[in-house]
């Protein structure tokens, strides 16, 4: 949820910034805007809409300059448009800065400090109080104003006075400082100046940092400190191929499941962490929350109560929480702040499941246990989730001590996606006004992702439904307008399934067999109990993105959505 970049280097910072804020566009992208340096001067440039219409707009007027920041932004507060877009200054113009992040007490303080501000976005606040506030230098300033901010930030500050300079602060939003032998750049993403940096810093909570073209200092609220670098994780070079990420991110998900398996190796001591628990909660959110419901029935041999939670929900409820309470948050980018906030709450053995090295779930959980499905940055999480399935799925094999029967899983995936072509189904499903997904069991759960997948990028108004509730209700949805798809991917609830067609035919609507019968409308490979959700998912994501593209959707960048929901 917004996208933060800077550059200090020896070139133009103009292309650096573009091309960095490309990279984190999938955190947000309904405006955009950079601010550069050129002889002392700070000249800033913003648009509404994608990072496209700022970038032809630099291309048509270039700006110099060697020094800059830059944004994405995912509207909060205020409409997208060139007002409310980042960069942001105060009425004077001393201060610039972009801003990822809440501001929970912009209101109070505006009113507090008598601050003059012209657009509706938090942001404005942060930099007319800098403007306001004493102080006997500008990192004392940035200091005081911080301490004064409720809410979560990653800032990145430039001082009209200090111009030469990026000042930094974080509290909750994730921000990084990548270094290589002639330039320093920022990100609230590593991923997006990895290309250029082997190595990088990570803020933590409450830390600033000053940065000039000479030297990156850091600081937390009372003196200088000294950080250590980070490495980035060597990755399995993903292959991009089609027009869109998500086309690519769906055909990954073979290589991401064999990553993602090899690397498991590198966590079994995760096995102790499970002695002597109580009971176990999986909190998450979204897709991460599906692969919850299935890690449920991963680990229910387990004998011990497990609740599968959504976080924003969790957050509100009474858990059971003992010292032997094992609290698992799985969130493929780590930055979820529904998520995160959850932590905090659960003083006990907190384990996280994420895709993402460094994000802020690995500092909140005591352990980590970490994917490797790829950067993966369509709004849609796909090859994650199955790889989310696959670890509470080697989890379960660990904890039996029992071999997991991935051996060939791999293959398996790639043969069915060479094989699988959904264009007719997209099709037929276009000419439908209402589209449901329906199941039993871990189908039920497949059905719910579905749904999730199809709603999200194409917009159809589509729900999930356990196949046997039908009749208690939602039948009452069903008629020629309505296209049924029904998950079947066990034999023995093959006669209740066959039931629950006929009932629909009945009242007029369609119904496709999903299964890995011959003959059936969608079929799946034949597969265990275990490794069938893993791959029964991929026609559906492949669903959900043909029929947006053929929408005229770009199934990459839906509307109100952003990848990383860094607010609750
Ligand atoms: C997935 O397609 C969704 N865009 C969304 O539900 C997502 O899974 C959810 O926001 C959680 O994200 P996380 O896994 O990064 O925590």
């Amino acid at each position: 949820m917004c996208g933060i970049f800077g550059y200090i280097g020896k070139l133009d910072a103009d292309s650096f910034l573009i091309e960095g804020l490309k990279n984190l566009e999938y955190r947000g992208y309904d405006s955009a805007g950079v601010a550069i340096v050129d002889n002392g001067k700070i000249n800033v440039v913003k648009r509404a809409g994608k990072v496209s219409e700022l970038k032809s707009e630099l291309l048509k007027n270039k700006l110099a300059g060697t020094l800059g920041i830059a944004h994405t932004r995912w509207a909060t507060h205020g409409l997208p448009t060139e007002l409310n877009a980042h960069p942001h200054t105060d009425i004077d113009k001393k201060v610039t800065l972009v801003h990822n992040g809440i501001i929970e007490n912009y209101l109070e303080l505006k009113k507090e400090y008598n601050l003059k501000v012209i657009s509706e976005a938090d942001t404005e606040v942060i930099a007319a109080l800098l403007a306001k506030i004493n102080g006997k230098d500008n990192l004392e300033k940035l200091k005081k104003t911080c301490e004064l901010l409720k809410g979560s930030y990653a800032l990145a500050v430039i001082f009209s006075n200090e111009p030469n300079i990026i000042y930094l602060a974080k509290k909750e939003s994730p921000l990084m400082v990548g270094e290589s032998q002639d330039k320093i750049l920022i990100s609230s993403d590593a991923n997006a100046f990895r290309k250029y940096c082997k190595n990088f810093y990570i803020l933590k909570n409450n830390e600033f940092a000053k940065i000039s073209d000479k030297k990156i200092e850091f600081f937390n609220k009372n003196k200088k400190i000294n950080k250590q670098t980070n490495k980035f994780l060597n990755t399995f070079n993903f292959q991009n191929k089609n027009k869109y990420l998500m086309q690519d991110e769906i055909l990954q998900t073979p290589d991401a499941i064999r990553e993602t398996a090899q690397f498991f190796e590198n966590f079994k001591d995760i096995k102790n962490y499970f002695k002597n628990i109580d009971k176990i909660y999986l909190v998450a959110c979204g897709t991460a929350y599906h692969s919850c419901l299935f890690g449920k029935k991963y680990l229910d041999f387990l004998n011990v109560p497990i609740f599968a939670e959504i976080a924003s929900e969790f957050k509100y409820s009474k858990p059971l929480i003992t010292k032997n309470t094992l609290c698992i948050f799985v969130s493929q980018s780590g930055e979820t702040a529904d998520t995160i906030s959850c932590v905090k709450k659960c003083k006990c053995k907190t384990l996280a499941i994420t895709n993402v090295p460094n994000s802020s779930i690995t500092f909140a959980c005591k352990k980590t246990i970490l994917m490797k499905a790829g950067w993966e940055r369509a709004v849609a999480s796909t090859k994650a989730y199955s790889c989310q399935l696959l670890i509470f799925y080697l989890l379960k094999c660990l904890l039996k001590e029992e071999k997991p029967k991935t051996k060939t899983l791999v293959s398996d995936a790639k043969k069915y996606l060479k094989t699988l072509n959904i264009k007719a189904l997209a099709l037929k499903a276009l000419s439908y006004e209402k589209i449901m997904f329906i199941g039993r069991q871990g189908d039920y759960i497949t059905a719910k992702e579905s749904a999730l997948k199809l709603k999200e990028i194409s917009y159809i108004n589509c729900i999930a439904c356990p196949s046997g509730e039908l009749k208690h209700g939602t039948l009452a949805l069903v008629d020629e307008k309505t296209l049924v798809i029904l998950i079947s991917t066990q034999k023995s609830l093959k006669v209740k399934n066959d039931l629950t067609k006929k009932e629909i035919e009945a009242r007029g609507g369609t119904c496709l067999i999903a299964s890995p019968e011959e003959g059936a409308d969608i079929k799946f490979p034949s597969l265990s109990r275990d490794l069938m959700p893993i791959i029964s998912i991929l026609p559906f994501q492949a669903l959900a993105c043909e029929v947006s593209i053929l929408k005229g959707y770009n199934p990459d960048k839906p509307r109100n959505l952003s990848k990383s929901v860094t607010v609750e």
